[in-house]
């Protein structure tokens, strides 16, 4: 973390509606996440209205067009930036190396996935060891890894990752679900937790209902886990 800035200066990646993005911003307004600011906001959509409520709110946003191109040993950087700044892997794509100049740039401590809908690669993830959190709308072992999750009430589930991890809660027919907010490891949705919450599945519920109401939770979940990264920094 650099040394001379006390706050802590989250880069917060978004792919969407950016609620949670929302619910950060609400927080740090309203004196909840003292000594922590947002420093970018970064969307690889452009069209994501995350960026509007970032933009509202005078944060610095930023579209970053994503490709899965990679650029081997090649460096592509805005001329703009020292390079210094960046210390590029060989193996990270283009738009990762793009993404590591920004961060850098606005000196950012903690890089917060909340609805980012990109993989990051390994040698991404390594510059930023234990700096990187994600919220995913399903319930995960302590760890992060393995196949099922034992819920409060003793019950085995599986373990949903990815894309459609509320629609799977659903077709397995499980009673309870949640979210949680993990650390970022280069398996997928797979890293240790920070913090979860369960939600109990209501009777006729839909992917939309269930993960509207996961949501409200993830508000709550982030600005927690945020508040923990901040306190063992
Ligand atoms: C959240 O439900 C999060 O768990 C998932 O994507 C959703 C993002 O929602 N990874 P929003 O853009 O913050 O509203």
């Amino acid at each position: 973390m650099s040394s001379q800035n006390p706050s802590l200066r989250l880069g917060v990646l978004i792919s969407g509606s950016g609620s949670n993005l929302q619910a950060l911003i609400d927080a740090i307004e309203n004196q909840q996440l003292p000594g922590v600011e947002i420093a970018l906001v970064v969307s690889n959509k452009a069209d994501a209205y995350g960026l509007q409520r970032a933009l509202k709110h005078r944060l610095p946003a930023i579209y970053l067009s994503w490709g899965q191109r990679n650029v081997g040993a090649q460096f592509i950087a805005p001329e703009s930036i020292a390079p210094e700044f960046i210390a590029p892997k060989p193996t990270m794509s283009e738009s990762e190396i793009r993404l590591t100049a920004l961060l850098r740039l606005f000196q950012v401590d903690l890089i917060v996935l909340v609805g980012w809908m990109r993989i990051l690669s390994a040698a991404f993830l390594e510059q930023f060891h234990q700096r990187v959190i994600n919220i995913h709308p399903a319930l995960l072992p302590d760890d992060g890894t393995g196949k099922t999750y034992t819920t409060s009430d003793g019950t085995q589930i599986p373990v949903f990752r990815g894309l459609h991890a509320v629609q799977q809660a659903l077709d397995a027919g499980v009673k309870i679900t949640g979210s949680c907010v993990h650390f970022v490891t280069p398996e997928v949705d797979a890293g240790p937790v920070i913090c979860r919450q369960e939600v109990a599945i209501e009777e006729g519920e839909t992917e939309e209902t269930l993960h509207e109401r996961l949501k409200v939770v993830e508000h709550r979940l982030i600005v927690e886990a945020v508040k923990r990264c901040k306190s063992v920094e």
